[in-house]
Order: C-alpha cells, then sequence, then structure tokens
C-alpha cells in the first residue's frame, strides 16, 4: 500500500483531496493543526491505517516534533501533498520587512522545512519502479501578477523556483515535484467570500458567480473535488515521466503559454 504525508488535510480542498486518496486504497499521514478536526476526518475516511500528526508549519518547534514523529513512527512515505499556508490577499506591494520575514517563515521557510522532513522519509527506487511523487498546491499567481495578492506573487514565484530546482535535485532518486497551481477553487472560505462579495452588490450568489467567472473561459471556479482528482493524477504513474512542471488549475484563465 502507498503512503501519503497530505498537510492542510482538513481544509476545503485537503478534505476533498483526503478522501479520493483514501477511496483509491492510498494509506494517508494526515497533518494540520487541530488535532480534533484531523481525527474525525481520519473516522469518516474509507480504508484503515490512516495515521494524525499535529502540525504547525509556522512554527519551527512544532515542526521539528513532526519531523521527530515521522521518523519515530517509521513512516515511509510515497508522496506529499503540501498546502502552504495562503497569504492573505493585499494590494500592498512593499510590506514592511517585518511583515515579510513573517509571510516568508509562514508560507515557504516552515512549509519548506516540512517538505524536507518528508523527503528525509521517503525510500524510493525508480529501477524497482518505485517513484516518490511531490505535489506543491500553489496558486496562479505563480504564473501572472495578480493585483490584489500582491505578496502572493512573489511567494508562489518562490516555491516554482524551489519545486524545480528540486526537481533536478532529486530526479536521479525517482523524486518528483510539480506544483499545481489554482486558481478560484470553492472550498467552504470562497464560497463565503461570494456571498459576502454577493450581498455588498446587493446579487444572489449565483448572479455574482456567473459575473466572477465570466473570464474564465470554462466559465466556472474550480470544485475541491476536481484538485483531489488532478492530484490523484500526479500522485499516480500519469506522472512517471513528469517532473519540475508548473500545471494550471483555472479553468483556462491564464493566459500565459
Ligand atoms: N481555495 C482556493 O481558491 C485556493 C486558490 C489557490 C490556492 N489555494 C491553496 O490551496 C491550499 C488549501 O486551501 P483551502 O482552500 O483548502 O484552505 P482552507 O480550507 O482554509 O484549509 C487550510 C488547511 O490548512 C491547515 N492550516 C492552516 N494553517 C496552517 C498552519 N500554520 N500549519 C499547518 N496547517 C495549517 C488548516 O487546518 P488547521 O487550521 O487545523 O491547521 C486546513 O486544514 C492552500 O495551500 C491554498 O493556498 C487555494
Amino acid at each position: 500500500m502507498r503512503t501519503i504525508l497530505v498537510t492542510g488535510a482538513t481544509g476545503g480542498i485537503g478534505d476533498a483531496v483526503c478522501h479520493q486518496l483514501a477511496k483509491s486504497g492510498y494509506a494517508l499521514v494526515l497533518a494540520a493543526r487541530n488535532m480534533e478536526k484531523l481525527k474525525t476526518l481520519s473516522e469518516r475516511l474509507a480504508g484503515s491505517g490512516h495515521q494524525c500528526l499535529s502540525l504547525d508549519m509556522t512554527n519551527d518547534e512544532a515542526i521539528g516534533l513532526f519531523a521527530s514523529q515521522l521518523s519515530e513512527k517509521g513512516i515511509v512515505l510515497d508522496g506529499v501533498v503540501l498546502m502552504p499556508p495562503q497569504a492573505h490577499s493585499t494590494n500592498d506591494p512593499m510590506p514592511g520587512s517585518q511583515a515579510w520575514r513573517e509571510l516568508f517563515q509562514s508560507c515557504f521557510i516552515g512549509p519548506l522545512e516540512v517538505l524536507k522532513a518528508a523527503i528525509a522519509a521517503m525510500k524510493p527506487d525508480p529501477a524497482a519502479g518505485r517513484r516518490a511523487k511531490i505535489v506543491i498546491i500553489s496558486g496562479i499567481s505563480s504564473a501572472q501578477v495578480l493585483g490584489h495578492y500582491a505578496t502572493s506573487n512573489v511567494l508562489r514565484c518562490a516555491w516554482v523556483g524551489e519545486a524545480k530546482t528540486l526537481a533536478f535535485a532529486l530526479g536521479s532518486r525517482g523524486i518528483h515535484v510539480n506544483t499545481l497551481s489554482l486558481g478560484g477553487t470553492l472550498a467552504p472560505w470562497y464560497r463565503e467570500g461570494i456571498e459576502k462579495r454577493a450581498h455588498a452588490a446587493g446579487m444572489t450568489f449565483d448572479q455574482r458567480l456567473a459575473e466572477e467567472t465570466s473570464n474564465i473561459p470554462l466559465g466556472k471556479y474550480g470544485e475541491p473535488a476536481e484538485v483531489a482528482i488532478a492530484v490523484e493524477g500526479l500522485l499516480s504513474p500519469f506522472s512517471d515521466h513528469m517532473t519540475g512542471l508548473n500545471i494550471m488549475h483555472d479553468g483556462g484563465f491564464t493566459r500565459s503559454y
């Protein structure tokens, strides 16, 4: 049985990813800060043998503890779905230096330490057909400037650079590293945002949704279940000759080639 670490497991997208992977027979290591929620999720998943590990990706001590638990429990990982905490939307392209330090710690340096611990728990053997797959969940500001995601524009590019660099460094060991860049995806918090904007504009949810998605070729936001299927594909033999890619999951919204 293949074992996959999913961070952000209890979130709108994490929940869908975990259900999809468990249904397909993967054993999961579920990580997030709230242990109660992790346990509830684990009980609802198909299959057995799922494990819950508490993890605050912004905190060095918590990450150290997480890394030692992975190793003490003898967990061998065949894959990781890494969901770095998302920077809040902002129009300010020049926050102060302390704000940048905190953003890089929370959204890049901390999650990268988690990824290093996960890589240390992988034992791929490409000659024997055993490959390990890393999927980093990113956003479409990795490929274009979004005015209201001024800090994300930078942090997402850092992840694309890191993923590409790791793909070169780890490829010969049979470790694949790809980023999946999401456009608007209807996690509960994202739906709430649409609800609020609809209310403010005196519209229904469906009217606002239609307006917001009118410039997306497929005319819709993504569903967490659609992300889950894409993630499963990237963890599967579908990606056996694919690494270092930044794949858009955005209904065709991104205009760059
Ligand atoms: N939804 C979208 O439209 C969209 C678009 C682009 C990219 N994304 C990316 O997709 C990923 C998942 O987003 P989502 O929409 O599912 O968000 P969400 O519903 O808010 O879920 C966030 C998840 O991350 C966990 N988490 C938050 N802070 C954490 C921390 N410091 N350390 C460890 N875990 C933490 C949360 O659990 P705890 O609070 O218990 O820790 C939860 O499981 C994120 O990386 C986000 O940037 C989403």
